[in-house]
């Protein structure tokens, strides 16, 4: 049995990786789940590949077990030398042509589906009010600007789901790269005048991951943001909400109106814009009470957002906030954090999402605690 066990070890070992290593796609950060129009064409691109990939394995393999049977020092011939034979026109053609002809069968739909992955040109004829939206990189965060809407948001794009919406994308500083694996492909962001254009089109309501794909300093693994898909009727709410911001409305509760103060004396307003403004020095900060997560990559909870206004540097290395602001005492970054849960203005605001793999069924779930709560 234990000799049994030994010989297979390698095999166990293996096939017990396997198993770990299949359980690190996440729903809503994998290019292997597409829920969305672009990664959909990519997923499929995969699937030819592979499928190419497991037919010339196949093929080869089954003719070098032929050969290598057919072919073996049989008893009683060991000083035997079989036909030598050089060159062979016909193989030569053969496997010179079939690689040639399975080439052309990826790089045709990879070239296609690469122009109509980028295709901003051709917007369908029933969509000429298409929604287009400015996508900015920026050491460590990304700003969305709906133009035509006049709404600004960061680090949360909106996205209705029953249509393509159109980004242009640019950088303030150097090269990043979007890339939401779940809905679409890769972006580079450029900081020169050139801008990216590019589609994406989420089939399913949710909250999708998106992360920088481009090596851009000390926190580019810490560049990450959200895409929420919204059904069409929701997204049209949130866009009414959003239009109706009033920055200069006073909080409700005493902690949060001397958060709203401190926000303005402790120079955080002279980069971060409440309501429509084409200040984007930092992340606008309209909608942060709707937000899923604290700087991108924290859970949603006060706790962290005292954190983050405490010590930036310690969670996002390399970031523009870090000392550009008086200290400040864990009091005043708590205020400052009531008064920053207070901004929703959305009514589909998606508030107690605690974690990633956040999805709507678990919103919907939150929202009837909540209904229940407010009920009681
Ligand atoms: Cu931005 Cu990596």
């Amino acid at each position: 049995m234990k000799g049994w066990m030994g010989r297979f070890r390698a095999l166990f070992l293996l096939s017990g990786l396997t198993l770990l290593l299949s359980g690190c796609g996440k729903p809503y950060l994998s290019a292997l789940q597409p829920k969305g129009e672009g990664s959909e064409m990519l997923f499929n691109l995969m699937l030819l590949s592979i499928g190419i990939m497991i037919f010339v394995f196949l093929v080869v393999m089954v003719i070098y077990i032929y050969v290598v049977l057919k072919f073996r020092q049989k008893k009683g011939q060991e000083d035997h030398i079989p036909k030598q034979t050089e060159g062979s026109h016909v193989l030569e053609t053969i496997w010179t042509v079939i690689p040639i002809i399975l080439l052309l069968i990826l790089a045709v739909p990879t070239v296609q589906y690469t122009f109509a992955l980028s295709d901003t040109k051709n917007v369908p004829e029933d969509q000429e009010d298409a929604i287009w939206i400015e996508v900015t990189g920026q050491q460590y965060w990304w700003h969305f600007d709906y133009k035509d809407l006049n709404i600004q948001t960061s680090q949360e794009l909106y996205i209705p789901t029953d249509q393509r919406v159109y980004l242009e994308l640019t950088s303030k500083d150097v090269i990043h790269s979007f890339w939401i694996p779940t809905i679409s492909g890769k972006m580079d962001t450029n900081p020169i005048e050139n801008k990216n254009e590019m589609w994406i089109h989420a089939y399913e309501e949710g909250v999708y991951w998106g992360k920088c794909a481009e090596l851009c300093g000390p926190s580019h693994s810490l560049m990450d943001f959200k895409v929420v898909a919204v059904s069409p009727g929701e997204f049209e709410q949130w866009v009414e909400d959003m239009q109706n911001v009033n920055p200069d409305e006073e909080p409700e509760t005493v902690v949060a109106k001397e958060g709203k103060e401190l926000f303005q004396q402790n120079s955080c307003a002279a980069c971060h814009a409440v309501g429509s403004s084409p200040v984007a020095v930092g992340p606008n900060l309209t909608s942060f009470g709707d937000r899923t997560t604290v700087a991108g990559i924290m859970d949603y909870n006060k706790e962290n957002i005292v954190n983050w206004l405490m010590d930036p540097e310690k969670y996002k290395p390399g970031n523009k906030m870090s000392n550009n602001y008086p200290a400040l005492s864990e009091e005043e970054a708590g205020k400052i954090a009531e008064y920053l849960m207070t901004l929703k203005p959305s009514e589909i605001g998606l508030d107690d999402a605690e974690d990633g793999d956040y999805i709507k069924s678990q919103k919907d779930e939150n929202n009837n605690e909540e209904n229940t709560q407010d009920q009681e």
